[in-house]
């Protein structure tokens, strides 16, 4: 598939093309993600935005080189960062470039944190063994980096655990460890679905803060369109393995083109929206042992035709910046299947 299409002037950091994901499993080969192709650009913050099991967090793991290896395979694509091949980059060199210039934050801050070393520890054994600071430098580094993310008394909270400190305190410390040693790119899963309401507000603070002072590139993956209309800047909608449209965040909110983004967005509450009534979407996403041979949405779109279970959409440039894989904006639809 051919790659995003946005003004020259913006610098690509990372370039995911027609990624394949498959993990062998007793029931046979489930196929995660499906031909994914997206761009990442200088200081953006894309967000990932799908039902649950539709290949976020599987691309992600790609990008970062932790498919396990079996029973996960990259059957084909590429993922470009500086110059390099991370699809098929070894392992030893991957791990230069983990937790150093691509930086993850998982889930659960909990999983995240070794319990028995003290927050200190944790902070500044990435820049000791990756930059090859001293001691005390990196001392002083983990200091700037809890300061950073609003971390009081820091020189006494680096000699505490990970269960003295809170949850949102803890989401925090999970963040300037990936922070530390000025990664490029940072990949949040899910960064805030662990915590209440209020932390979840300040911890998407912070993001957009450090992103500011740092110029890091996000990939933010989240169900929670209410996160995604905060800060992203570019929205890119999975379903079944595949990225189905993408655009920035107006093009999405304001002009979803392709009826499982319409529906992901009339399926939460919105608060420009106040009197449209909210409506689930029927049905559930296609078996990935076995996929569909066209549109992955047409047992669930009311606007399906012939070609849809037929033949897979492709690609509709909808501007320079948006795009949408659907035969409803394909004018080649009448032609392959005229309507009776
Ligand atoms: N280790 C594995 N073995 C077998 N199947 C896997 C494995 N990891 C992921 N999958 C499958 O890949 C598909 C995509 O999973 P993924 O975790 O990327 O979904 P997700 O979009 O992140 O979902 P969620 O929102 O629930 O986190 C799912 O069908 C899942 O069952
Ligand atoms: S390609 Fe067809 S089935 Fe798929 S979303 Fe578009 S109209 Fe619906
Ligand atoms: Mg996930």
């Amino acid at each position: 598939m051919p790659e995003d299409t946005l003004p020259e002037s913006q610098e690509k950091i990372l370039q995911v093309k027609n990624l394949h994901v498959t993990f062998k499993t007793y029931g046979g080969y489930v196929k995660a993600v499906r031909g994914v192709t997206f761009d990442l650009y200088k200081g953006e913050t894309l967000a990932i935005v799908g039902e649950s099991g539709c290949g976020k967090s599987v691309t992600s793991s790609a990008i970062m080189g932790l498919i396990p290896q079996p029973p996960g395979k990259i059957e084909n694509g590429e993922i470009l960062f500086d110059h390099k091949n991370l699809a098929t980059l070894p392992k030893a060199k991957l791990r230069q470039i983990q937790g150093m210039d691509i930086s993850m934050i998982f889930q659960d801050p909990m999983t995240a944190l070794n319990p028995t070393l003290t927050i200190g520890e944790q902070l500044t054994e990435g820049v000791r063994t990756h930059k090859g600071l001293s001691k005390s430098e990196a001392n002083m580094k983990a200091l700037e980096m809890l300061n950073l993310v609003g971390i009081p008394n820091p020189q006494e909270r680096m000699k505490q655990y990970p269960h003295q400190f809170s949850g949102g305190m803890r989401q925090r410390i999970v963040i300037a460890i990936a922070l530390i040693c000025e990664p490029t790119v940072l990949i949040a899963d899910e960064p805030t679905t662990a915590l209440d309401v209020t932390i979840q507000a300040q911890v998407l603070e912070l993001f957009a803060e450090i992103q500011q002072k740092t110029g890091v590139s996000i990939i933010l993956i989240t169900h929670d369109l209410g996160v995604v209309a905060k800060i992203a800047d570019r929205i890119a909608v999975m379903y079944a393995g595949q990225i189905i449209e993408i655009g920035n965040k107006r093009e999405i909110f304001y002009q979803a083109s392709h009826p499982y983004t319409k529906g992901l967005l009339n399926s939460v509450p919105r608060l420009d929206l106040m009197d449209e009534e909210l409506q689930p979407i029927d049905g559930t996403p296609p078996d990935l042992f076995d996929p569909p041979k066209g549109c992955g949405f047409t047992a669930r779109c009311p606007y399906a035709m012939e070609v849809c279970e037929k033949i897979e959409p492709e690609k509709t440039m909808l501007s320079n910046s948006h795009r949408a894989y659907c035969w409803l904006h394909d004018e080649r639809a009448q032609a392959v299947f005229p309507s009776k």
